[in-house]
């Protein structure tokens, strides 16, 4: 099982950025805390991060025939890109939605997601470990998913 993390614009600047609002962690070390999570649990983990709308369209392209799971907080492009969200739909994989702050308590333009209507689920206001939850929940999904193939090719088989 694989799972791709794609970090929107800014988040390279956690611990640096808005403290008050994002915290003091750095997003290496939510990073390192995600891939221990992983190894635990036998899960491959890729870490992206862009500044650059079209090089995380790119990274979801990507995806395609490689990952099994897609984590990804689009920071400022959730509210405004269509193409993020129209490439989340095209691929076709199980796609977590994370945001550090809760966007529903901030200013009116943060509360709109373009990209929440096609993932499986949003995680929102719970600080770095919002992406731990999305961790569980991901591996959750793929679970189920495994489970309903496995199903499937069992009944197949007679
Ligand atoms: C964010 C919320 C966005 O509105 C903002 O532009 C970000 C970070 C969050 O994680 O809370 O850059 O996605």
């Amino acid at each position: 099982m694989k799972i791709v993390v794609i970090q929107g614009p800014n988040l390279n600047m956690l611990g640096i950025r808005e403290k008050n609002i994002y915290g003091p962690m750095k997003l290496e070390d939510i990073h390192k805390q995600m891939k221990t999570f992983a190894e635990q649990n036998r899960i491959e983990i890729e870490f992206f991060q862009s500044n650059l709308e079209g090089e995380i369209v790119d990274r979801i392209q990507e995806c395609l025939g490689d990952a099994d799971g897609v984590i990804i907080n689009p920071a400022a492009y959730t509210h405004t890109s269509i193409a993020i969200r129209d490439a989340i739909s095209a691929v076709q994989i199980p796609t977590l939605e994370v945001h550090l702050s809760n966007i529903h308590q901030r200013e009116e333009f943060r509360h709109t997601s373009l990209i929440a209507p096609v993932c499986a689920g949003q995680i929102m206001g719970m600080g770095p470990f919002g992406y731990h939850l999305a961790m569980v929940g991901m591996t959750q999904i793929l679970n189920e998913i495994q489970a309903m193939k496995q199903a499937q090719m069992a009944q197949q088989q007679g």
